[in-house]
């Protein structure tokens, strides 16, 4: 009723003759719940007679500091003073006034408000109620419901997701390093861990606002015979000391016969080519003798020539 009064005298004031209806900003009727840390986005929509009128500044103001119902400084949005914060208006000059907020504190818990400053002096407009912001943690809690101490094979628990904001129409999504799991809800139950359950897992929430992710890493513990916190020291000597032998003894044993087997066939082989010198010398010696020979015969037939 007051709001309508006020458009009412707003309109009598500037001597426009528009309807009160013609004026107006809309936002979501419940309390918009986000994640501290994270960014929200809160929907808003105005409307005013366009062809009268032109928006020259678009202002958001919180409640938390403004006292002054919105028609004065401080705003935490003035779209004609260039303030580098975390409200980033993400509407236009028409119709769309959306806010984005980043990096959400639980001070920015409150009631917000838009208003909207035209080229014509009596046209000014303050959308009320305005639209409420509710700031809260994303929390992963581990509910043991077998074992203490460290996670085991075979203790059963739950991660549960959640988000303390007195209304919800959420989505709880869980993955696992990083790898979507096929589970809806808030809630993760193991009914029976193994090791493979390790690992790195995400909750992330969402609604059509806003949205936040936490992460908790489980380190299941194995209980298998092979794990050497069980076993005596002297085994473990014992073993440590058999399989470095196995490490370095047999392949110096591999490598020494095979050391041994390539000198001794090394040595064969240059026998062999020492007894080919040698063959080769006696048919050079042969072959000289030969000469020889001939020569002697050269000589013999010289001497018969001689002797004719
Ligand atoms: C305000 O803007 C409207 C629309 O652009 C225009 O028709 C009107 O003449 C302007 N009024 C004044 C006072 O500048
Ligand atoms: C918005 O900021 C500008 C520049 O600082 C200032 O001139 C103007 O008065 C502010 N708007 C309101 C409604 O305070
Ligand atoms: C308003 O703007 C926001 C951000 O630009 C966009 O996501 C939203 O869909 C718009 N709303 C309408 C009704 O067009
Ligand atoms: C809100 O809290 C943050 C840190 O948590 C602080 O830096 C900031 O000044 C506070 N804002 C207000 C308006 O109190
Ligand atoms: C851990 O659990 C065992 C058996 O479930 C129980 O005997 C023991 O008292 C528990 N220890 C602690 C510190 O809760
Ligand atoms: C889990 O997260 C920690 C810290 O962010 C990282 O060091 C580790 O590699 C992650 N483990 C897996 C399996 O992704
Ligand atoms: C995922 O869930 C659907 C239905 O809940 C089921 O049919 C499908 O086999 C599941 N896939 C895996 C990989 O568990
Ligand atoms: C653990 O999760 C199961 C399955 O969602 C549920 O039925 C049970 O109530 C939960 N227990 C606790 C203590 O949260």
């Amino acid at each position: 009723m007051k709001m309508l009064h006020l458009a009412t005298i707003l309109l009598t004031l500037s001597g426009v003759l528009t309807q009160s209806t013609d004026w107006g900003v809309k936002y979501p009727d419940k309390p918009i719940c986000a994640v501290r840390g994270f960014s929200v986005s809160i929907p808003c929509s105005y409307y005013y007679p366009q062809q009268n009128y032109q928006v020259i500044e678009k202002l958001w103001c919180s409640m938390n500091s403004n006292k002054d119902q919105c028609y004065g400084p401080p705003y935490v949005y003035n779209s004609s003073s260039n303030t580098n914060s975390d409200f980033e208006y993400a509407g236009d000059d028409k119709s769309n006034c959306t806010l984005l907020i980043h990096n959400l504190q639980f001070n920015n818990s409150g009631t917000y408000r838009f208003r909207f400053i035209t080229n014509v002096t009596e046209g000014k407009w303050t959308g009320l109620p305005g639209v409420i912001l509710q700031v809260a943690d994303l929390k992963v809690s581990l509910i043991r419901l077998s074992g203490n101490g460290t996670l085991k094979q075979g203790d059963s628990l739950n991660l549960t997701c959640d988000v303390k904001c007195t209304h919800s129409s959420s989505q709880f999504v869980w993955s696992k390093n990083n790898e979507q799991l096929n589970t809806s809800g808030p809630v993760l139950h193991f009914p029976a861990l193994t090791v493979r359950d390790s690992g790195n897992y995400t909750c992330t929430w969402e609604t059509n606002e806003a949205s936040g992710s936490e992460t908790i890493s489980l380190q299941v513990e194995g209980e298998n015979p092979e794990n050497p916190d069980h076993w005596p020291i002297w085994i473990i000597v014992v073993l440590t000391a058999g399989l470095i032998f196995i490490i370095v003894a047999i392949p110096a044993v591999i490598y020494n016969r095979r050391f041994l087997c390539e000198r001794r066939s090394v040595h064969t082989e240059q026998q062999k080519e020492d007894d080919s010198d040698i063959y080769a010398n006696v048919q050079q010696k042969e072959d000289d003798s030969d000469i020889y020979t001939n020569v002697q015969q050269k000589e013999d037939n010289s001497d018969i020539y001689a002797n004719v």
